[in-house]
């Protein structure tokens, strides 16, 4: 095969946001090499080559960075050590792995915050369930929140916990994690920033709505529903946060508003975020495009919104697991400015990510109401 002349950009992790990566580049012609463990991952069809490894197999990785020009992941649970080893022999890896380091523990991320003045929720480290009760009245409230410091995902291992409960010895974890202020009545957005290294971006804040019981974003919708003061300072804030980073890559700084008007850091993703999905047909540039043009070394693109949007995921329900059917698809091909994608995963289990769509319209409301109608209809079932 001739060589291409865009450099390969290889994905760790295969994913969905692998697979909306790979599908931005398509029009550019871009190749792209593959890692995941899953043999059905979303991406395997779409990889120049798969290599079905997990995403700690450090020969794996190595492997992937000899046939790639360029790398970057799709998830923070990745052998870090092995891209530090890459990137000191001159490997390119977008975002640098000592930014994931300080990523993949929650503990090293708020400690982060805390030395760089930005502000977030207080915390305490804990090693083990022992160490629970001793930090529990530094805390306001009948709530604290318990965050595992690795290997968390998708609300897996945070815990909302009652005080009383944790008195009374149940203690979710024991395994070190951090136990953070409960922020109660707090707003969630997200501010998603792209740096080349050179200028720094952010696109327009997205709000987010809660499941509850899955702890999993719901519904969210672009621009958030925010004062102009409030939506500059998150983006200040976002921005700070990435620049003292050092980071190169597109990043989705979650933010709580407080009741107050506070604006406080929860978490930064150094990759394409779910809250970033709508950029696919909201935004000028989406952060997939984003991301390729930073892999490649272009110009960063405009991040204005197009048209206001919302985005649903499309969950996977409790009670079924394998084999499914997407229903309800008639009503929502009837609305002008809905947009459906499906991550390609054979099954369904309860709470996966198995899609999502996006609804445009003129303004935010009618966009969160289109979409919510589409939720009632458009459905996983088991065939
Ligand atoms: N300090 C807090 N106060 C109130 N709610 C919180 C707090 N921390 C987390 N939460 C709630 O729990 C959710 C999941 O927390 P967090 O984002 O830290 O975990 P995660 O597993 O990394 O999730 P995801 O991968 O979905 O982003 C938050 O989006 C928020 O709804
Ligand atoms: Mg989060």
């Amino acid at each position: 095969m001739k060589k291409p002349f865009h450099p390969i950009i290889g994905i760790i992790g295969g994913g969905q946001l692998g697979k909306m990566l790979i599908e931005s580049g398509m029009p550019w012609n871009l190749q792209y090499n593959v890692i995941d463990p899953d043999p059905a991952a979303s991406c395997k069809f779409y990889a120049n080559t798969f290599i079905n490894a997990g995403l700690k197999d450090g020969e794996a990785i190595k492997e992937l960075a000899k046939i790639s020009d360029v790398i970057t992941y799709e998830i923070e649970h990745v052998n870090t050590e092995v891209l530090l080893e890459l990137e000191s022999q001159g490997k390119t890896i977008i975002p640098s792995p000592s930014i994931l380091r300080i990523i993949q523990d929650k503990g090293l991320q708020k400690q982060f915050y805390k030395d760089n003045n930005l502000p977030t929720a207080e915390y305490r480290l804990v090693e083990k369930k022992e160490d629970w009760e001793s930090v529990l009245n530094l805390f306001e409230g009948e709530k604290i929140v318990a965050k595992l410091c690795k290997g968390g995902y998708d609300g897996k291992g945070v815990s909302i916990c009652n005080k009383k409960n944790i008195e009374a010895g149940i203690i979710p974890f024991d395994e070190p994690c951090i136990i953070e202020e409960f922020i109660s009545g707090c707003r969630e957005i997200a501010i998603l920033v792209a740096s080349n290294g050179k200028e720094t971006v952010t696109w327009p804040s997205i709000e987010m709505d809660f499941d509850p019981k899955l702890n999993l974003v719901d519904l969210l919708f672009s621009p958030g529903n925010l004062d102009s003061d409030t939506e500059q300072k998150a983006s200040k804030i976002a921005v700070e946060a990435i620049k003292a980073l050092n980071g190169k890559g597109v990043f989705a700084v979650e933010l709580f508003i407080t009741p107050q008007g506070e604006v406080l850091i929860n978490e930064i993703a150094p990759r394409p975020h779910n809250s970033g999905h709508h950029t696919i047909e909201a935004s000028i540039t989406s952060q997939y495009e984003q991301l390729n043009r930073i892999l490649l070394n272009l110009p960063l693109g405009n991040t204005d919104l197009v048209m206001p949007a919302a985005m649903v995921n499309i969950i996977g329900p409790d009670n079924i697991t394998g084999d499914y059917k997407l229903e309800g698809l008639e009503k929502a091909m009837q609305i002008p400015g809905f947009y459906l994608h499906l991550y390609k995963k054979n099954e369904t289990r309860p709470g996966r990510k198995m899609g999502h769509y996006s609804v445009l319209a003129s303004t935010v409301d009618e966009a969160i109401k289109k979409a919510l109608e589409i939720k009632e209809t458009l459905k996983i079932t088991s065939i």
